[in-house]
């Protein structure tokens, strides 16, 4: 597991954003896995900067992104579909089509199996970008999650209901579930950059890197990964 550290959270964007669009450049076909909530905004905010200045093409980029609400249409506001379209995809010359965010409505069971097999298809993901949750949760795999997850629908805990609450209209309640990628989809992934801000994250992180590895702190799952990359802000690397 490979950590950098840097001074602020502005570096780390720089840092990452160089990460994927150097990637990107370097092989036109990638497959991406991405991610939402507050720790991608500014790395998106960049790739976009980047690509308006006549950087990186994204003609020919595959995305999976992790998970989705249950019950939310992609056109729904707080959905991860609405997100990515507004934050990313619609400013980058990728083709729609090309991006995947798992259903929220339908048939979700039958959606799962469906991305996992979209996923294969596509050859697999090539950089899967991650956040973390304060109690160790990626994706939407929280604590307890067996590690052999394939992509699956989960309950939220309740911290995690807390903290994205923000992300919701007044009156909106978060819903209680979601479909997202297992923790082996995750662990599947060639490379994997994990992105940790803050001093609220500094105890999921210390756990990560040094703790036991165990499904009560899913993302410690990581130190079995071969090609991990952890960026940290200093208040996120301040308990290691
Ligand atoms: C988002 C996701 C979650 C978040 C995590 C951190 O697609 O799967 O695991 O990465 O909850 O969220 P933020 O960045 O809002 O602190």
């Amino acid at each position: 597991m490979q950590i950098v550290t840097h001074k602020n959270s502005e570096k780390v964007y720089e840092a990452v954003t160089k990460e994927i669009t150097e990637a990107t450049k370097s092989n036109p076909h990638i497959v991406l896995g991405l991610a939402t909530g507050s720790t991608p905004v500014g790395i998106y905010a960049r790739m976009v900067k980047e690509h308006r200045s006549g950087g990186t093409d994204y003609s020919n980029v595959t995305t999976f992104n992790l998970d989705e609400y249950e019950g939310l249409a992609g056109n729904h506001p707080s959905s991860y579909r609405y997100f990515m379209n507004d934050h990313l995809f619609n400013h980058l010359n990728i083709l729609l089509k090309n991006t995947h965010v798992p259903a929220g409505t339908g048939d979700l069971a039958a959606a799962c199996e469906e991305y996992e097999k979209a996923i294969e298809k596509a050859g697999g993901i090539d950089i899967q970008l991650l956040g973390i949750g304060a109690n160790g949760h990626i994706g939407f795999n929280e604590p307890d999650t067996p590690f052999d997850t394939k992509t699956h629908i989960a309950y939220l805990a309740e911290e995690t209901i807390q903290s994205n609450a923000k992300f919701f209209a007044d009156g909106q309640s978060v819903p209680s579930r979601a479909v997202t990628m297992g923790i082996s989809t995750i662990m599947k992934a060639k490379r994997i950059i994990l992105v940790a801000l803050g001093k609220s994250k500094a105890e999921a992180v210390q756990k990560t890197v040094a703790g036991p590895v165990t499904e009560r702190h899913p993302a410690s799952v990581l130190q079995r990964h071969p090609h991990v990359t952890l960026y940290l802000d200093e208040d996120a690397a301040s308990l290691l």
